[in-house]
């Protein structure tokens, strides 16, 4: 059966219907059924649409894409350990956040909407901005003030209007709520279609890795969107009897804001009120996430753990990666930087995935201030 469920009051709703939450206000989630035949997968070009009917998109005029995904995996040797490095920073729009993107988008075209408002520490914007531009789809983006410019420039130059909320995301996020009361919202956060996107993340994985799962993988966390997506795609794989085991999912923090990692270690049942400092990861710096609970019963559920990072680990661990001759902006470094202190305690044979999710260039000015 495929619908909306809201797994705090029960509540069902038709996939075919706007909607991004729960009339009790809950998060919802996706139950649906996907199919996987394997070799017409491998004969399809290599995008994440070649996991078409494992995407609940109903008709494929509805598909937006720009033949997205599929992206290389690169081994790459920290401290004399090989780690395979999915190269995420290689999306049309310079982050894994397309996944989430061209799905959403398309959904949204599909149900005939013509206007959408989202909100985003930059590259979700970019994301949902250049997908609706190729829809021909209004836009309309909140951001942090002080999102970096290489990314408020995309998502102008894409043609979406761009709203600078005063003060900290938390602020954005709370303008924008306002304006979806009467604007559908296409939210990362909120909308699971975007985590049905993220999803092609793990089916890629281990197609990559001739279909089997890694033993663990290491993700920068927020809003979650990466880590959940990925824990439904290796779950759907799982149940599909295609790959026999989930991986072990490590997820990480700026130690500056760490919300999910304080809830996992002090096995707090909410996720608690902290107080956020600044760092260079902004794109992880989600001091009151919306999934956060989710999140951490995916972690739990994996057998995996939370790292925290901070700000002087991850500039180290970004020059480390960049003298390799790859170029990723800060937040990406927050996961190289996990990945270095995960080694420390890790298994030597155990196979490891981890990614670069976004791309130098859009962080430049912060870049040349390293
Ligand atoms: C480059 C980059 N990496 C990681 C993340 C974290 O994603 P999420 O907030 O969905 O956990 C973001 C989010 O904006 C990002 O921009
Ligand atoms: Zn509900």
């Amino acid at each position: 059966m495929n619908q909306f469920i809201c797994r705090k009051c029960k509540a069902i709703y038709p996939l075919d219907v706007p909607r991004w939450k729960c009339d009790c206000g809950s998060i919802l989630d996706i139950e649906f059924e996907p199919v996987f035949d394997l070799e017409e997968i491998e004969r399809r070009k290599p995008t994440m649409w070649r996991y078409r009917e494992a995407i609940p998109i109903k008709n494929d005029e509805n598909i937006v894409s720009f033949d997205e995904g599929f992206t290389p995996i690169i081994e790459v040797i920290f401290h004399g350990r090989p780690v395979l490095i999915k190269q995420d920073q290689l999306f049309p729009t310079g982050s894994y956040k397309d996944r989430g993107a061209s799905v959403l988008v398309s959904k949204i075209k599909e149900l005939e909407i013509k206007q959408v408002v989202e909100d985003s520490s930059g590259n979700a914007g970019c994301a949902i901005s250049a997908y609706c531009a190729k829809a021909d789809i209004d836009c309309n983006i909140f951001v942090p003030e002080d999102t970096a410019p290489g990314k408020l420039s995309q998502i102008q130059f894409y043609g979406a209007k761009l709203n600078k909320v005063p003060g900290t995301r938390e602020d954005a996020s709370n303008a924008v709520l306002k304006a979806a009361q009467k604007i559908y919202y296409a939210s990362h956060s909120w909308n699971p279609f975007f985590l049905h996107g993220t999803k092609t993340f793990a089916f890629e994985i281990c197609e990559q890795l001739g279909w089997k799962s890694p033993d663990t993988i290491i993700l920068p966390v927020g809003n979650g969107t990466l880590l959940l997506g990925a824990y439904i795609g290796f779950n759907e794989l799982f149940n599909s009897k295609i790959i026999n085991k989930i991986p072990k999912i490590v997820a990480v923090q700026a130690i500056n804001c760490a919300p999910l990692h304080t809830a996992f270690k002090e096995n707090l049942k909410k996720v608690p009120k902290i107080n956020k400092k600044d760092t260079i990861a902004e794109g992880i710096a989600i001091a009151d996430p919306i999934r956060g609970k989710q999140i951490v019963e995916a972690v739990e559920k994996s057998n995996g753990d939370f790292i925290v990072v901070d700000d002087s680990e991850i500039k180290e661990s970004l020059k480390e990666i960049c003298k390799k001759g790859f170029y990723i902006e800060p937040t990406s470094a927050a996961a190289t930087a996990g990945v270095s202190k995960y080694l420390r305690k890790s298994k030597y044979h155990e196979i490891i995935v981890s990614v670069f999710t976004g791309h130098g260039l859009k962080t430049t000015e912060k870049m040349l201030k390293l």
